[in-house]
């Protein structure tokens, strides 16, 4: 266990204030929403923690660029920064770099915070969504300027930003314009998960401007872009799935399915975890090798 933060501690805690589970409780599942927290002054969000924890994590966790490079480099010319892992991230803020820590929860010390944040929201989830599955944790570490681009993905989602700002322009899930049910489907099937960006979209989705302190439910699928601030930011990702992210994502393989077939495909209600007897047809189809 890490000396840093005991699991007591953790349990004790509280983490989003009263009116951001109530916030959160109005929107969950299908509103983004701004919220608040209290980890930003976290012991294990520290820059040195993070190195810390860089430094033990499996390296196929941690994808880390050194710096500034030249648009077109040959991974063998790949210039060191002539730092190692953690000192990339100790000295973060003048180096240019970036880092992501995937799947923190691996690590104990990240699991018992993971788990004290998310307890705090079991309750109110449970109510919409059912059982909370597949709870994972990731941390970004992002260089000042950068973009990430417009994109979707599959999970429930809360971004709490510890350090430094950034905007999230989080646009409605399930608008055909924005992501054409074939572009849905091939997400499912393994596709990337950037999507096509027009100018026109703009103006459809929210901008949430995440400084210290904030964070902001994303709901399943809801696409987004994400514009850092001019200084290093950190931010912490919880996220967890459900019966009805699971469902969601099985009837889009399922249309899948029919269209390559050219048979007629079936929208997808609100609640998909209740439309049983096509979630039963895709595991039939994928049992008969489909
Ligand atoms: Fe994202």
């Amino acid at each position: 266990m890490n000396a840093h933060f005991p699991v007591s501690d953790a349990r004790a805690r509280t983490i989003f204030p009263d009116d951001a589970r109530t916030a959160f409780a109005a929107a969950y599942p299908d509103q983004p929403v701004k919220l608040s927290h209290q980890l930003a002054d976290h012991d294990l969000l520290t820059l040195d923690a993070l190195a810390e924890l860089a430094e033990r994590m499996p390296a196929a966790s941690v994808e880390y660029n050194l710096g500034k490079l030249p648009l077109g480099v040959r991974p063998e010319d790949t210039p060191s920064n002539g730092l190692t892992l953690g000192e990339t991230i100790r000295t973060i803020e003048t180096n240019g770099s970036w880092a992501v820590l995937k799947n923190v929860e691996r690590d104990a010390a990240y699991a018992a915070l993971l788990d004290a944040t998310l307890s705090e929201l079991v309750p109110l989830v449970e109510a919409k969504t059912g059982p909370m599955l597949n709870r994972e944790a990731f941390i970004f570490l992002s260089s000042p300027g950068s973009v990430t681009p417009f994109h979707m993905d599959p999970e429930h989602n809360i971004l709490l930003q510890i350090r430094g700002e950034k905007t999230m322009t989080v646009f409605p899930a399930k608008d055909d314009e924005l992501v054409p049910p074939t572009q849905s489907e091939a997400f499912h099937a393994g596709g990337h998960r950037n999507l096509d960006w027009r100018d026109g979209f703009r103006d459809r989705g929210q901008a949430v401007e995440l400084l210290r302190g904030d964070a902001v439910h994303v709901p399943v699928k809801a696409p987004h872009f994400v514009e850092n601030g001019p200084a290093v930011s950190i931010s912490l990702s919880v996220t967890w799935r459900s019966e009805r992210s699971v469902a969601e994502g099985e009837l889009h393989s399922l249309n899948a399915l029919l269209r390559r077939r050219k048979l007629p495909t079936a929208r997808i209600g609100a609640q998909p975890e209740a439309q049983g007897l096509r979630r039963l047809l895709y595991r039939l189809m994928r049992k008969l090798g489909a």
